[in-house]
């Protein structure tokens, strides 16, 4: 049965702080779970992932932008959630809702080209669960300023991509019942606890899910 959650959003909405929330409570449950990331999740893709997110002197064509990311994607689903998706429950920072709401929807890529794609790289694997991290770009982006990391390629990009992205990301779940909006202006533990919350109330896992504590 597949037990994949994404975590979805603009720039510095939480996600990567909620991915590593929920894997602490899931661990408190099961042994079977993964928390892993895209672009990235291996080292193949971890590679991808460093010449996307840095920002460079250059940009990339749209396009190349759209092959890289599914490039990492492959070897992601290839070696991480495809041999584990049947046993675990896998806990992803970022999956296919990123491309569609950053590289076809706000870089403006023909939809068409993103089925194409899926269609030879992700098969069937559909998230069972997204949780989209909703909030002004502008909030998000003032925190991944005060963070001071290097992937700050897509930061570096002016307000209206990033209003672009939420309006996406938004239309998205509006049109899909897999994707949960989640008010990511609230304290980082209860954006966490309206995280399990859902999950329970869907009976997500037969046994209840804890919280995770900030220190634990
Ligand atoms: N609910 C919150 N309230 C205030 N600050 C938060 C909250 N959630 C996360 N942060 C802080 O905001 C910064 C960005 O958070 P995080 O890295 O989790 O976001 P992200 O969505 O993964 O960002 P990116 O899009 O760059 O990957 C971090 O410094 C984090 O500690
Ligand atoms: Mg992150």
């Amino acid at each position: 049965m597949n037990k994949l959650i994404t975590l979805e959003g603009g720039e510095g909405t939480g996600k990567s702080t909620q991915a590593s929330f929920l894997f602490k409570s899931l661990k408190k449950v099961t042994k079977r779970v993964i928390l892993t990331r895209e672009p990235g999740g291996t080292i193949q893709g971890e590679k991808i992932r460093e010449i996307l997110v840095k920002k460079q002197k250059f940009e990339w064509d749209p396009i190349t932008e759209l092959l890289l990311v599914n490039a990492a994607r492959n070897e992601h689903l290839k070696n991480i959630i495809i041999p584990a998706i049947k046993q675990n429950v896998i806990v992803c920072d970022r999956f296919i809702d990123s491309t569609f709401a950053y590289q076809i929807l706000a870089k403006g890529i023909k939809k068409k080209y993103f089925k194409l794609i899926n269609e030879v790289i992700i098969k069937k694997v559909i998230p069972k669960i997204t949780f989209l991290i909703d909030i002004a770009p502008n909030i998000g982006l003032s925190r991944t300023i005060k963070r001071k990391s290097n992937e700050n390629r897509y930061e570096s990009y002016n307000i209206e991509f990033h209003e672009k992205v939420r309006k996406s990301y938004l239309e998205l779940a509006r049109r899909s019942k897999r994707i949960r909006i989640i008010d990511g202006s609230q304290s980082r533990l209860n954006v966490h606890k309206s995280i399990i919350d859902s999950l329970n109330k869907s009976k997500f896992l037969k046994i209840k899910i804890p919280y995770a504590l900030e220190n634990d």
